[in-house]
């Protein structure tokens, strides 16, 4: 009963979480897809102190948009701020990561065989991480490290893999990802609370007192934007890369990862630069071609054939390692209805499954959950065998 509750609580909270995300990373596509596709407006429009404007067709109307150089004469009586978007994001991602990852982390976040931490410990390393890692984002932001848009990019990415190898050696494969996911996620809501919405206050001000703003605020303001915008792309990978396991339980999953990260970033400058109407097709084609290269050097090794391989024997490998959890009525005291909706109780579902068996029990090895059942590589073998043999059933 306990955990269907708390699956009913990880539902509402995904689902929240995934509805704020698209908001926030929605808006930013958009205003950011604005600046750059601003155009000079006509004289009229200048003379009002407006220095792009644009118009567009959407749910069958126009739009008219122009931004202003400074600031309108006069401040209007309703403004929008766009800020709840992404702290909503960060609040619910950050309950969603301690009912999943710290609640369950005997399941989900401590793997014994790295490093046999008490729950309070791996709990604390998480989220100090987390803490950690904005600290120093955000010092290097006020160094001039920062003047160096790629070089910034560099070192923030040697950071990311030496955090990444670090949480490899401690955690489970999915917690490190999902730690530098939320690592990411909270430099990125933060520069929208301590930076981008503070700049923002800043202008309102020195707009409603009549004095000029500090323009200070808005190139750090401009800065974090920026880096947040390089980040969307590979943050919304790490946070969907929990379905694909060929890249987190690779033994270098950690490098997998560091290596999509750059990818994703270099992906995204691509549509920055088209915005602003240049277009390098070849940005695009080398981060596929680099995609392409990373799928092909994580290839999972041949299955080693074990001869024949009966279906009694399988049957019973999975009876014995996977039915606690894969059954209609699961034993598993966590897994209380069928993970996933995978049933291995027929011969015909076991038949039906068998290419993701082969996938997940035999290739990426992260099935069973944990190894909880304590499947030997010898068992594994054999699972992989029957498959590859044509998954017979008699
Ligand atoms: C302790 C519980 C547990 C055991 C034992 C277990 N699994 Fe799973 N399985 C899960 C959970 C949780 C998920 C859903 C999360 C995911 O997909 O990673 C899942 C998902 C799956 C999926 C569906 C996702 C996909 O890739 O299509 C397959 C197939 C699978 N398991 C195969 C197996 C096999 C084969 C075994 C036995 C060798 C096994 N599992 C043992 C918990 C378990």
């Amino acid at each position: 009963m306990e955990s269907y509750i708390l699956d009913w609580f990880n539902l509402l909270l995904r689902f929240l979480h995934v509805i704020t995300g698209i908001a926030w990373i929605g808006a930013s596509f958009y205003f950011i897809w604005l600046d750059n596709s601003l155009q000079t407006p006509p004289e009229w429009k200048q003379k009002k102190g407006i220095y792009g404007d644009l118009w567009a067709i959407h749910g069958g109307g126009f739009y008219e948009v122009a931004k202003y150089r400074n600031a309108p004469e006069q401040l209007p009586v309703t403004l929008h701020w766009f800020k709840w978007e992404a702290y909503a994001t960060w609040i619910t991602g950050f309950i969603l990561l301690s009912l999943i990852y710290y609640l369950g982390a005997d399941t989900y976040l401590i793997d014994p065989e790295k490093a046999d931490l008490k729950q309070w410990q791996a709990i604390a390393i998480g989220i100090a991480v987390l803490a950690a890692g904005w600290f120093i984002y955000d010092l290097a932001c006020r160094s001039p490290l920062a003047e160096h848009g790629l070089l910034f990019g560099l070192i923030m990415l040697l950071i990311i893999a030496l955090t990444a190898w670090g949480l490899s050696q401690l955690f489970t494969d999915r917690a490190v990802y999902i730690h530098i996911g939320a690592l990411i996620g909270t430099a990125m809501a933060a520069n929208v609370y301590f930076t981008i919405i503070p700049a923002q206050r800043e202008l309102v001000r020195a707009m409603e007192a009549g004095d000029v703003p500090d323009p200070m605020w808005g190139i750090r303001a401009k800065l974090r934007s920026t880096h947040n915008n390089y980040a969307t792309l590979p943050v919304i990978f790490i946070m969907t890369s929990n379905h694909y396991p060929m890249t987190y339980s690779h033994p270098y999953g950690w490098l997998v990862l560091v290596a999509l990260v750059a990818i994703g970033a270099w992906a995204r400058h691509f549509f920055n630069l088209r915005h602003k109407g240049i277009t390098r097709p070849m940005i695009l084609v080398s981060a596929l071609a680099a995609l392409a290269i990373v799928a092909w050097l994580i290839i999972p090794p041949r299955v080693i054939s074990q001869g024949n391989v009966s279906f009694n024997q399988v049957q019973s490998i999975i009876q014995q390692r996977c039915s606690t959890c894969h059954s209609r009525k699961p034993t598993d005291k966590q897994f209380t209805t069928p993970p996933a909706g995978v049933t291995l109780d027929t011969s015909k579902e076991i038949q039906r499954w068998a290419p993701r068996i082969l996938q997940r029990a035999v290739q990426t090895k992260d099935m069973p959950f944990m190894n909880r059942t304590g499947i030997t590589e010898q068992e594994r073998g054999k699972l992989g065998a029957w498959v590859q043999a044509g998954a017979r059933t008699q």
